[in-house]
């Protein structure tokens, strides 16, 4: 089995964050979420992976590379155009043969692994295999409807009026029935290929398309609150501990676990965490800091309470000119801040 990994999206909803990096790179828990998918992917036993990328291919290059790292072998595979996640499908035909694959939308994050699915999906070999969770609003994703016998029905993208409460997360199982679905449909509302069509094609054609639950805890990192939580989520599984990268100083601080601080990073007069994942060559300086997460390179000082903050590469968050009691503020496009009036 190989995999296809989807990195090609713009991330409109991260913004300001997607405006300098790629929404795959954004680090929870101080690792890219593409290096959890990766991982995730690794876990599975499988090894010939296709990403695909769009504009940011570069930057995902820089910092992905061949895989070796993360046990992987990474075939890149450019996209133009956003033009559907049947389209990422079509252009990775080349690399994925006529083998089957699992495909995974690289802003996902499903921590707590796929591999029973995996094993489901590699005794019965159905031509499509979609793994769903339980949400109170579906209205975001594609739903899927089950028979009686739990074969899947019907698939409908973003409905207004969802018939289940079963969501397509992103991670689906394909034998090579896929492609000849790919080929046939037409792109849908959004102008995109869609997979649902795709899926839903085979289901019209009499083809076996199953869908599995997925019980553990399911991101879609699309937003910073979603990053945010998904960062405690990670964080959890340090218990109360504090892991501190090599070079990292800690200096008259209090730092209340979980909470993990990047190489090289200095702390001094502080109370941070807990929940805070925090970037290599940071200064920290007389900061109140809790579930919050700093990206490397970045510079506070003196701000007695920050909470559910997302602070950028390099940015500096640091006390006004006492004189003045006013606020100076060099804000870029679709950032927020939120000041103590
Ligand atoms: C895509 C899929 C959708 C799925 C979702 C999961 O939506 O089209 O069916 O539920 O990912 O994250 P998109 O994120 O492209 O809007």
């Amino acid at each position: 089995m190989k995999a296809l990994v989807l990195s090609g999206g713009s991330g409109t909803r991260l913004r300001p964050f997607s405006y300098s990096m790629p929404k795959q790179l954004i680090p929870i828990a101080n690792k890219p979420v593409l290096e959890h998918v990766l991982e995730n992917i690794r876990d599975l036993g499988v090894t010939e992976v296709g990403v695909i990328v769009g504009g940011w291919a570069a930057e995902i290059a820089g910092v992905i590379g061949d895989g070796s790292r993360l046990g992987v072998r990474v075939t890149y595979i450019p996209q133009d155009r956003p033009l559907g996640l049947a389209h990422c499908v079509e252009l990775a035909r080349p690399f994925l043969g006529d083998e089957d694959f699992v495909m995974y939308l690289g802003d996902n994050m499903l921590p707590d692994g796929v591999e029973a699915i995996a094993e489901e999906f590699r005794t019965g070999r159905p031509a499509a295999q979609v793994v769903v969770h339980r949400v109170a609003d579906p209205r975001a994703f594609g739903v899927v409807e089950l028979g009686r016998d739990g074969a899947v029905r019907r698939l409908v993208e973003k409905p207004a009026r969802p018939r289940s409460d079963l969501a397509m997360v992103g991670v689906y199982f394909f034998t090579a029935r896929i492609h000849d679905a790919v080929a046939a449909i037409r792109p849908g509302a959004r102008g995109e290929l869609e997979i649902t069509d795709a899926i839903q094609w085979l289901v019209d054609q009499g083809s076996a398309v199953r869908a599995s639950e997925y019980r553990g805890y399911w991101k879609d990192t699309g937003r910073a609150e979603d990053v945010l939580e998904c960062n405690r989520r990670l964080l959890a599984e340090l218990g109360d501990r504090v892991v501190l990268g090599p070079g990292a100083r800690v200096v008259r601080s209090v730092i209340e676990g979980p909470a993990i601080i990047g190489a090289n990073t200095l702390i001094e007069d502080c109370h941070l965490g807990p929940d805070v994942s925090i970037g290599q060559d940071c200064v920290l300086r007389r900061t109140r800091l809790a579930d919050s997460i700093v990206l490397d390179g970045a510079t506070i000082s003196e701000v007695p309470g920050l909470y559910g903050s997302m602070i950028g590469r390099s940015a500096v968050v640091m006390p006004a000119d006492r004189e003045k009691v006013q606020h100076r503020l060099l804000v870029g496009d679709h950032t927020r801040v939120e000041l103590v009036a």
